[in-house]
């Protein structure tokens, strides 16, 4: 099955997905990382944009299912020389793989190469429109930390307007029954947003707080901020972190721009999740590779 957009997982889907990734998080703490789930398969990793979190976790997690993987790379690929992306994916898929793991800038390409080819394609992040494992394994990361999502109070903070990993992570965690405020400078929300310049609102309370880098590389413009001045007014701070609940966590996707939208030593504090979510990346895509490829076999409700 095609792992597009958050949409795509029915509920049974989603309870699998959530519970395969706690087995794989514990499995993947053994000596032995190496399993047979995947093995045979064929799986080509595609990535058109910069990454190192998903592209690397992507890779490990077939690997450690005992898929064969390659990894085109893009930079190299014939795309340079005038090819199409739709003819890439032809060309992969007539090599027989399994799965195709594709990351594009443009916004819904994931969508045209799945109507086009057989093989199974999972979204690795398309430009400002979606990344559902990045969704999933952030609600996984909550799950596994609180017990629960449901009732939770949850602040994404920071770039909502070009950020794909807002889109999914509020669609799963609403779908999990949290209560989710957006926040961010006024240029870099949503258009039409009530929600701009509610930082502290956003944040007062909250259980867990999700900052979000701004995507200078989607800005068509400068946001004109001083050095300090982002963090001061909108960032993640010491003053803003303490009026969060008692027991509230910090999360971030990655990367992160350290004295920008987040202080340095609260992303490294005894409060953040950050890294507990590049450990829960493996282990949910682990789950999601295994769902993509051998669906409907691996869903068990
Ligand atoms: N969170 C995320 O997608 O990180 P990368 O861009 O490093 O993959």
């Amino acid at each position: 099955m095609h792992i597009i957009r958050p949409s795509d997982l029915s509920d049974d889907q989603l309870d699998h997905l959530l519970r395969e990734a706690e087995h794989w998080l514990e499995h993947n703490r053994g000596a032995d990382k190496r399993v047979d789930r995947l093995a045979g398969r064929s799986i080509v990793l595609a990535f058109f944009e910069n990454s190192t979190r998903t592209l690397l976790s992507f890779d490990m997690a077939a690997q450690r299912l005992g898929a064969m993987v390659t990894t085109l790379p893009a930079g190299q690929s014939s795309l340079a020389k005038g090819e199409t992306l739709i003819d890439t994916a032809l060309t992969i898929d007539a090599m027989q793989v399994d799965a195709l793991v594709m990351r594009h800038p443009e916004p819904g390409a994931p969508d045209t190469v799945a109507e086009t080819i057989r093989a199974a394609v999972v979204n690795a992040g398309d430009g400002t429109g979606e990344h559902p494992t990045q969704g999933l394994l952030d609600v996984a990361t909550i799950h596994h930390h609180f017990g629960r999502v449901d009732g939770l109070k949850v602040a994404i903070c920071g770039d909502i307007r070009h950020s794909r990993v807002a889109s999914s992570t509020h669609a799963l965690l609403e779908r999990l029954g949290a209560d989710v405020t957006l926040a961010g400078p006024a240029a870099l929300m949503p258009e039409g947003h009530d929600g701009a310049d509610g930082i502290d609102d956003a944040v007062a309370g909250a259980d867990v707080v999700m900052m979000l880098r701004i995507q200078r590389e989607r800005l068509a413009a400068d946001l004109g901020d001083a050095p300090g001045e982002y963090l001061a007014r909108y960032g993640l701070t010491e003053k803003r972190f303490a009026t969060a609940a008692p027991g509230a966590v910090i999360m971030h996707p990655g990367p992160m721009n350290r004295g920008v939208e987040i202080l340095g030593e609260l992303a490294d504090s005894e409060h953040s999740l950050i890294t507990a979510q590049v450990e829960m990346g493996v282990a949910m895509r682990m789950a999601v590779l295994d769902l993509a490829i051998n669906e409907p076999a691996a869903v068990t409700s």
